[in-house]
């Protein structure tokens, strides 16, 4: 059963949507889709080494970045994340050449779509972060954890949200 969170001060509100709120202290779910051979072992560095970061991140590791298909990114959003990042490897360091040359292509017409039908544009955000580039990580998933709280909640508020 839903349990639907109904508050007059200390909202989020959500910046697509007016009639979609949250408590003060939401936290945003964003959907980290990683590539195997540089983000995603930069990941695993940013952990191994004890790098903080915001927990607000669940990651899917795919082979490469281009193996991203736009549904992920819209089937996310859609249904639980309130942003999605997608992160590969540095252009030329491609373990599949050219893949993340695809990706980012990509990347930039499914986030004009997306803008076009209603989504704001930081919701969806692209990366390079290498293997080697643990601190690297962390930040990023900082500034997107920080970039999507100011957008507020995407879905309807749920008391399960909270943790
Ligand atoms: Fe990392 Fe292609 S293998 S982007």
């Amino acid at each position: 059963m839903e349990t639907e969170v109904k508050e007059t001060k200390g909202q989020v509100v959500s910046a697509e949507n007016p009639g979609i709120v949250a408590p003060a202290d939401w936290q945003p779910v964003i959907m980290g889709i990683l590539c195997n051979w540089c983000s995603y072992a930069g990941s695993d560095l940013t952990g191994t080494s004890r790098i903080q970061y915001p927990p607000n991140i669940r990651i899917i590791r795919v082979p490469c970045s281009s193996r991203v298909d736009p549904w992920f990114i819209i089937k996310s959003l859609q249904t639980s994340a309130d942003g999605v990042l997608i992160s590969g490897c540095h252009p030329g360091d491609c373990h599949y050449i050219s893949g993340n040359y695809y990706a980012r292509r990509r990347f930039l017409v499914t986030k004009k779509l997306l803008n076009f039908v209603g989504y704001h544009e930081n919701r969806i955000q692209f990366s390079w972060v290498s293997a080697a580039e643990g601190p690297k990580f962390a930040k990023v998933v900082a500034k997107v954890t920080e970039d999507i709280k100011k957008l507020g909640p995407l879905h309807k508020y749920k008391k399960e949200n909270l943790k």
